[in-house]
């Protein structure tokens, strides 16, 4: 049930009414920070909360280098970043998608990654949960049981069970690969370019008693363990490991979008892949089929404004994602919207919880919420308790959500283009 004097105060907004109904709601509606089985234990109280994320111990990016790096990562994306592109707040629509601004972002996407994941990982997890995904959801169904049956969903299309060892490629703080390790008894090895998510994820691992199978490396799915044409990155030290041909399975959820050369990140997860080997993923792509545009300047905006918001270097088609698999070396065996049937009466829009109503379970995803949080965030930096760069940080995600809704009302874009793939 909701509490209408927590809703009115959010609604009456201002710092100090945002970051008190903040308190309120907490307390009404025992929210923690308890994510797809996480600890929970970390966060009491929605003030606190916000603090705890903002000066967050296990953080790697030092309080006086937030705004540095988001500065760095705006330049990536000409300035746009914390503009909602579909009401027009954007100056200069498709400037981002421009030869030369995707190029930028293709050779600078190890920074563009990594800064945007050391910005964002702590809201991602304290609004959305662990799994840093959507997925399709019938109605009657939970939030979170639409995130891991979309997760089971590759276990099952994948054959995974106790024995079979699985590569998850781009693998955020582990929710996924917790979730499925508990379901499937498969062993999970994680990759993720950002050294924080690999932090904080071994130790999610350790807290929840799969570390004996799932485990977090740092690496580039550019260059995995045993790559022989290309470079290391800084930070990175692979040592002796070489991941050829160890795997019998690998998947991707909602990662292999950052990939500045698909073909090359694909023909990477087939070398470590044995021969047969299956892999699976959900991809972000624009629908030309559904009518997404490149001539279109309110589609290219739409476009531009979840490339800006979410670190992609550009969004793909479907088509293109299939061709790259292809041309790695794999025979594709399936392939298709998950979402195909989003506005089907039987089916919540993926967008939905952005989009939201007021729920007491999914508030912080709400884009009354997420205003809730601006302010707080607002007023923590202005405080000097958040770092400086940090509104700014919240602002793009802000912007960005808009940018999504709006993507998936009109079916022009998709969070989760299905394939199952065959290692010939
Ligand atoms: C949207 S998150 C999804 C994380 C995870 N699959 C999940 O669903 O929770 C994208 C992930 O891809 C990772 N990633 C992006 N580019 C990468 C790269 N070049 N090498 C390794 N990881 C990368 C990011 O660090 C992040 O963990």
């Amino acid at each position: 049930m909701e509490d209408p004097t927590v809703v009115a105060a959010c609604v009456a907004g201002g710092v100090v009414a945002a970051t008190g109904c903040y308190m309120a709601y907490q307390k009404s509606a025992g929210v923690t920070r308890d994510a797809s089985g996480g600890t929970g234990a970390a966060f009491e109280g929605q003030l606190a909360a916000g603090v705890n994320m903002l000066s967050n111990g296990d953080s790697v990016l030092a309080r006086e280098k937030v705004e540095n790096s988001m500065d760095e990562y705006a330049a990536l994306f000409e300035g746009q970043t914390g503009k909602h592109s579909a009401n027009g707040l954007t100056d200069e629509k498709g400037a981002v998608t421009s030869a030369e601004s995707i190029k930028k972002r293709q050779e600078g996407y190890r920074t563009m990654v990594n800064n945007f994941y050391d910005l964002v990982t702590d809201f991602y997890e304290y609004g959305w949960c662990q799994s840093f995904h959507f997925a399709p959801r019938w109605q009657g169904e939970t939030f979170l049981e639409s995130i891991k049956r979309a997760e089971y969903h590759l276990c099952s299309r994948l054959g995974m069970k106790p024995g079979v060892k699985a590569l998850d490629v781009g693998c955020g703080v582990g929710g996924p690969m917790r979730n499925m390790a508990i379901f499937s008894g498969a062993s999970i090895e994680g990759i993720t370019i950002n050294e924080y998510q690999v932090k904080v994820g071994n130790k999610y691992h350790a807290q929840q008693g799969v570390a004996d199978i799932a485990h977090t490396t740092r690496g580039d799915f550019q260059n995995l363990p045993g790559f022989t044409n290309g470079e290391l990155w800084e930070g990175i030290d692979y040592g002796d490991m070489d991941w050829t041909g160890k795997f019998d399975v690998a998947y991707e959820i909602e990662a292999t979008c950052h990939s500045p050369d698909k073909t090359r990140c694909f023909s990477e997860v087939a070398r470590c892949l044995k021969p047969g080997g299956l892999f699976a993923g959900y991809e972000w792509v624009v629908l030309p089929d559904r009518g997404y545009d490149g001539a279109n300047p309110t589609h290219v905006a739409i476009k531009e404004g979840i490339e800006i918001g979410n670190g992609l270097p550009t969004l793909a088609t479907p088509e293109k994602v299939v061709a790259a698999l292809e041309a790695a070396g794999f025979e594709v065996l399936e392939h298709y919207d998950a979402n195909r049937n989003v506005h089907s009466p039987v089916e919540i829009p993926w967008y939905d919880t952005l989009n939201g109503k007021f729920t007491l379970s999914g508030f912080r995803m709400t884009n009354l919420g997420r205003n809730c949080t601006h302010a707080m965030v607002t007023a923590l930096e202005t405080l000097r308790i958040a770092p400086k760069g940090t509104t700014h940080v919240s602002a793009m995600l802000n912007a960005t959500a808009l940018d999504l809704v709006e993507g998936g009302k009109q079916e022009l874009f998709t969070p989760s283009y299905f394939f199952v793939a065959r290692k010939k």
